[in-house]
């Protein structure tokens, strides 16, 4: 009997739904999540809004994709801004993903069977759908350990003190109650809107709710005690399953990767390139970009920056860049809109990686071991620069004000001083952490492995 009925639970698939972001950095480490579950033997159907749709490539070609009908466009993005869109976005989907999600177990045959929603934090709507079908559903982070448990913790502030306490200008430098070593202006807040708007998007993000767990794309190895705090605040099972990037890496870029760039990182000196990203969303002050330029061009290393199109609002792509940098950047940098990250930072000429410290560009550049100058935008990323520099101490954060000088000088001081040097040995240390705890036996694997037998055992 037993036998049979092993035969039998062989014989049905187990399907999990899963809802991203429409934002490259929240897609890609969806997708990642989907290869590593589908590698476990599951079914993958991404549900997308209609913006920003993954489309079913040869990497996806075993994962099924739906739309929700009816859900905002580009020109909604750009007319409400991030915040706003998020909030607008999970009112109209609730009723709509119910229907689609409705459908799909209306089809599914009797050897298909969906067991789990597996939505991305700022994607709530999805667990009033998942409870209607008596489905369990799981929220998945796409931030660190310790920006989710920031959230948590802002989410349960008194309101009014903590504005009166963001508004002061000496608090900013202030250590944060319990969050060491965080201070006041680390914490997660948005530039996308006012606190009051980011504290209410933020109270839905960690109200877990109804859901049965929580899925994190972290290891132990670089966030324990936050990771231990946040399993104590949430009254689900936490998994902490990545860098997913390491397990199960997926592309899945929404703009066209120029891979150019990496023929011309092939004609540079190992370690000697200074690697710049700002991600996906972050904007740059066209004052900002001219004294990054100019430090560049006083550093005398060679660049590959990545200014993606509209990122220096006043111009539409380099045009606000003082001319003369054009002749620099003809003999010593190169500019692309868009760059296959992970084959840059794998590059042996690439030394150090300026970056706005999104959680995917940090992970992706401590699993390369490339130190980072942190120069974070906005939210989460400003307490990845912190830890990046105080934690993990493989970074050096700007702060204040942009000057040539100062970015000449953490140029130099990643690519050419002794420091640097230091700087790369503790995150080589960290990547080889990480490659371990993605490793059978280690404590990422681990997590996941526990995962996916509380789904197959029902033990949600
Ligand atoms: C944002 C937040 O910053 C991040 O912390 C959050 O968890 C998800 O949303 P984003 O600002 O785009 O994401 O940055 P990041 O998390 O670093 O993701 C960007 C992704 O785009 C990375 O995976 C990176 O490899 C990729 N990328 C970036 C490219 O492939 N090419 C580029 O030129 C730049």
């Amino acid at each position: 009997d037993q036998g049979e009925r092993m035969e039998e639970e062989k014989r049905v698939k187990r399907r999990i739904v899963l809802v991203p972001v429409p934002a490259q950095g929240h897609v890609t480490p969806i997708m990642q999540l989907g290869k590593a579950l589908h590698s476990k033997d599951f079914s993958i159907t991404v549900v997308q809004t209609q913006y920003n749709r993954v489309t079913s490539s040869k990497d996806f070609s075993d994962f099924h994709f739906l739309t929700i009908p009816g859900s905002l466009t580009e020109s909604d993005l750009k007319n409400l801004g991030p915040l706003q869109f998020m909030m607008k976005l999970n009112q109209i989907c609730e009723a709509t993903f119910k229907q689609c999600l409705g459908q799909l177990l209306k089809e599914q045959g009797d050897h298909d069977e969906v067991v789990c929603v597996v939505y991305d934090e700022y994607m709530h709507f999805s667990k009033a759908a998942a409870m209607e079908f008596q489905l369990p559903s799981v929220v998945f982070s796409t931030t660190s350990a310790t920006a989710f448990l920031c959230r948590s913790v802002l989410a349960k502030v008194n309101v009014e003190k903590f504005l009166i306490d963001m508004k002061d200008v000496e608090m900013q430098d202030k250590l944060f109650p319990g969050l060491h070593p965080l201070r006041y202006k680390d914490l997660p807040t948005s530039a996308f809107g006012p606190i009051e708007s980011m504290l209410r998007v933020y109270s839905k993000t960690v109200n877990t709710g109804t859901a049965s767990a929580v899925i994190i794309n972290s290891a132990s190895c670089l966030e324990s005690s936050s990771l231990a705090r946040l399993q104590q605040e949430l009254q689900v099972p936490v998994y902490p399953i990545g860098p997913l990037h390491i397990a199960a890496s997926a592309p899945s870029s929404l703009l066209e990767e120029d891979r150019s760039c990496i023929e011309w990182l092939n004609m540079q000196k190992p370690r000697s390139v200074m690697y710049i990203s700002l991600g996906s969303l972050a904007l740059m002050e066209t004052k900002d970009a001219v004294e990054m330029a100019w430090g560049l061009s006083n550093s005398n290393q060679p660049f590959l920056w990545v200014i993606r199109p509209g990122s220096i609002p006043s111009s539409e792509w380099t045009e606000s860049l003082p001319e003369e940098f054009s002749k620099l950047v003809s003999e010593r940098g190169y500019i692309v809109k868009w760059a296959p990250q992970m084959e840059v930072l794998r590059h042996p000429a690439v030394g150090g990686f300026w970056s706005h410290c999104g959680w995917n560009s940090t992970l992706e550049s401590i699993g390369e071991g490339i130190p980072m100058i942190c120069r974070p935008f906005t939210g989460d990323q400003k307490v990845n620069a912190r830890y990046l520099e105080r934690a993990w101490r493989n970074g050096v954060q700007l702060e204040g004000e942009l000057e040539k000088e100062a970015v000449e000088r953490a140029v130099k001081r990643l690519l050419v001083d002794e420091e640097g040097a230091e700087m790369r040995k503790s995150v080589v240390d960290l990547k080889e952490k990480l490659e371990a705890s993605v490793r059978s036996g280690g404590s990422s694997c681990s997590s996941l492995d526990n995962f996916v037998n509380s789904l197959k055992t029902k033990n949600f």
